[in-house]
């Protein structure tokens, strides 16, 4: 029973690597790299500041997603990062949780 408890928490470990590696794709193809990196604030601030921002507060993350919060990190540029959600805003739930899994995966 402990063994299968312990492949069985391997497995959710393995999961959840591979949806923010899913994750990296869904940031990739929307276009989000073009203004955010990893590390560094260029046009959008880095994924770094934004993962620190949301810390602990992946739900809140997705609603910003969904276009459903006002955005918190540096709202004097968000006209910029508005018409991003219009992309956001239509993707799957489990796309969602991935892009935002991958941004938290930066702090
Ligand atoms: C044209 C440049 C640009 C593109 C493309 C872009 N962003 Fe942004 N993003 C910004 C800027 C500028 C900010 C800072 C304003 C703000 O905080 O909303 C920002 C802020 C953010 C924030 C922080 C929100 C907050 O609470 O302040 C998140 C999360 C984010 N972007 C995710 C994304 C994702 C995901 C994509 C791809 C779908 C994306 N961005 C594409 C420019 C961009």
């Amino acid at each position: 029973m402990r063994k299968l408890v312990a492949v069985l928490a391997g497995a959710a470990v393995i999961a959840g690597s591979a949806l923010a590696e899913n994750g990296q794709a869904v940031f990739q193809q929307n276009g989000c790299a073009g203004c955010h990196q990893p590390t560094v604030d260029t046009v959008g601030p880095s994924l770094k500041k934004i993962a620190q921002a949301y810390a602990g507060k992946k739900d809140e993350l997705v609603a910003f997603l969904k276009g459903a919060t006002k955005p918190m990190v540096d709202p004097a540029k968000a006209p910029m990062m508005m018409p991003q959600l219009n992309r956001t805003k239509s993707l799957p739930k489990e796309k969602l949780e991935a892009l935002a899994d991958y941004i938290l995966s930066h702090k």
